[in-house]
């Protein structure tokens, strides 16, 4: 090869060089087509092998040619990359973008049961008046559950409580949060406001109305000078702020071992199929309950009632099967939302 034609390979190489970087659409086959051209075993070097057979003269000139090829193929593809990176970089951001607007899954909100809601409703009416919540214990003794309250054994008003005993001797299940009262007055000095909420157990036929388990809150207040006038405002109260203000209460003489006078509490909500439905049932604390409890009846005294939650979260929600409040449906629990 002589140096014309060698010339000729070069500038062909160059010219062909060129249109196929003009071609390549992406940053890693320019590298490629880079060390293809340019590399120790690329198309240059591969036709400078045939230099050593040039006059020595002509081979300085091959080398101003080469160069001048190397700088243009150079030149070419780094102008190229920089185009072809910023179409590239574009093309990621588009395919990665997030779009933050667009709304994400709608999270599922739970809901209270209505026992704990009612429960909820009548400590916050409570708590305006001083009342604080504490509880008592579902496993009672026959002791804290009856005798303490009046109710000594083979009394026939124990016929007023169907008791589920426990196989150990003197235990049971609480047949009503009023153990509470002795367990408050014992733990406490006067003077005392507190309500107690929980469950209790009696030996029952289940039906619409009736539940082997259900809940009580008891409410027990004891100072100087306390009466049943106040248990009366009180309760009034309770009944406005669970049914609104239109509602009343009624009291009707009622009988309780432990309270002494004893009444049974109905309310009248005023709303739609309005009737007078019993809640509660309360009265004044008996003087052998505030001595059994260490409180002297000469100088204190309490009223204390216990309220039916179930009858109260019926009446709120238009529930008329109670037994719906122990089935785990959450289509009930989503009804009350
Ligand atoms: N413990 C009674 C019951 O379960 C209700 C009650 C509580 C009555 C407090 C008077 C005072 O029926």
């Amino acid at each position: 090869m002589d140096l014309a034609e060698l010339e000729v390979e070069l500038r062909g190489l160059q010219k062909k060089a060129l249109s196929d970087i003009a071609t390549t659409e992406a940053v890693a086959s320019l590298d490629e087509l880079g060390s293809s051209l340019l590399g120790k075993r690329g198309a240059i070097t591969d036709l400078l092998r045939g230099i050593g057979g040039l006059p020595a003269e002509d081979r300085p000139k091959v080398g101003v040619i080469a160069n001048e090829v190397r700088a243009a193929i150079e030149a070419a593809l780094e102008a190229r990359r920089g185009s072809v990176g910023a179409a590239e970089l574009t093309a990621r951001i588009e395919r990665e973008r997030i779009d933050t607007t667009t709304p994400g899954p709608a999270p599922r909100l739970g809901s209270l049961h209505p026992i704990p809601e009612t429960i909820g409703a009548i400590a916050r009416i409570m708590g305006n008046f001083g009342f604080t919540v504490a509880e008592g214990q579902e496993i009672e003794d026959d002791v804290t559950n009856f005798q303490l309250l009046n109710i000594p054994e083979d009394h026939p008003s124990r016929d007023l409580w169907d008791t589920l005993y426990l196989r150990e001797p003197g235990r049971l299940l609480r047949t009503h949060t009023s153990p509470g009262q002795i367990r408050t007055m014992r733990a406490t000095t006067p003077p005392i406001r507190v309500i107690l909420p929980g469950r209790c157990f009696r030996y029952e036929a289940v039906d619409a109305s009736h539940g082997f388990e259900f809940h009580q809150v008891e409410g027990l207040l004891v100072d100087r000078g306390a009466t049943l006038a106040d248990l009366k405002g009180i309760l009034d109260e309770l009944a406005r702020g669970l049914f609104g203000p239109q509602a009343k209460t009624r009291f009707r003489p009622g009988y309780y071992p432990f309270t002494e006078p004893s009444v049974a509490v109905d309310v009248s909500w005023g709303g739609a199929k309005d009737g007078w439905m019993t809640i509660l049932g309360a009265g004044m604390v008996h003087p052998t309950v505030l001595e059994n409890g260490g409180i002297d009846p000469e100088t204190h005294q309490g009223f204390a009632f216990g309220l039916g939650v179930e009858r109260i979260a019926m009446l709120r929600h238009g529930i008329s099967d109670l037994r719906a409040f122990l089935e785990d449906d959450v289509r009930f629990l989503e009804a009350l939302r």
